[in-house]
């Protein structure tokens, strides 16, 4: 399948190791190329193992993080101190750690009315990422898991059809099927226009949703993403092959 790199791993241990030392790489090289960067992180299970993996490997190498401009692909619409927060998550295992500058760090305001919220995400990612042939803002870098039916950021099946002629960077998110119930994601649009998509599939319950994402036509969002542009995987879904 020619959009997408596959690299399989047999513990997610494994994959979070692998996915932070193939991102260290990145900032390294816009360290050396003097640009800055941006990149965008989703919430889950997998992306706590990750960040961890990170911090420990940056420890190792002498990486600065002074350029790097930090996004999310999706956000709960909850207190940035709630338990629930993609961003108290980074906060705690990525940004606090590696003493990120509070002026890098571009939250998506989850305690306020979400449709205010997204309004001033747009403006703050218009602001800061430069825009892609497209006059859209190009990301270096978007993080996205993958859930059980195959959602990525908060783009869940059932709205596919609705949200994927969104023109727009952000949406909210109703009645999302995984809790909590609001929430603000990505476009599609927004997620197509990244210079790089690295999506980490990892846990039980994941093979169907994932075979289907991978076949041609996919009927998941992870799947309309594939069949838009290229994306580099790590897996650790085991005996899943292009
Ligand atoms: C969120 C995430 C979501 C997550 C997937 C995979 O805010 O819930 O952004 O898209 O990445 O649901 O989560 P797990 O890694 O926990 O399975």
């Amino acid at each position: 399948m020619q959009n997408v790199e596959l690299l399989s791993f047999a513990t997610a241990d494994e994959l979070a190791r692998a996915a932070a030392a193939a991102w260290l790489n990145e900032v390294e090289a816009a360290n050396r190329a003097g640009k800055t960067y941006s990149v965008a992180l989703s919430g889950g299970r997998i992306t706590q193992k990750f960040f961890t993996a990170t911090v420990e490997q940056k420890q190792l190498r002498n990486i600065s993080f002074a350029n790097v401009h930090f996004f999310w692909a999706d956000e709960r619409c909850v207190p940035p101190t709630d338990p629930d927060s993609n961003f108290k998550l980074a906060d705690e295992l990525l940004f606090k750690p590696l003493n990120i500058a509070a002026d890098k760090i571009h939250r998506l305001r989850g305690e306020d009315a979400p449709a205010t919220a997204v309004m001033v995400a747009e403006a703050e990612i218009g602001r800061w990422v430069p825009p892609n042939s497209d006059n859209r803002p190009g990301l270096d870098l978007i993080f996205l898991g993958m859930g059980e039916d195959g959602h990525i950021a908060s783009l869940f099946p059932k709205a596919s059809g609705k949200n994927l002629d969104n023109s727009a960077s952000f949406l909210v998110v109703e009645n999302s099927p995984k809790p909590p119930p609001t929430r603000i994601s990505l476009t599609y649009k927004a997620i197509f226009a990244a210079k790089n998509i690295v999506i980490l599939v990892s846990g039980a319950g994941k093979e169907a949703a994932f075979r289907e994402s991978l076949k041609p036509g996919g009927r998941t969002p992870l799947g309309r993403v594939i069949q838009a542009r290229p994306v580099k995987i790590f897996s650790d879904l085991p005996n899943i092959n292009l």
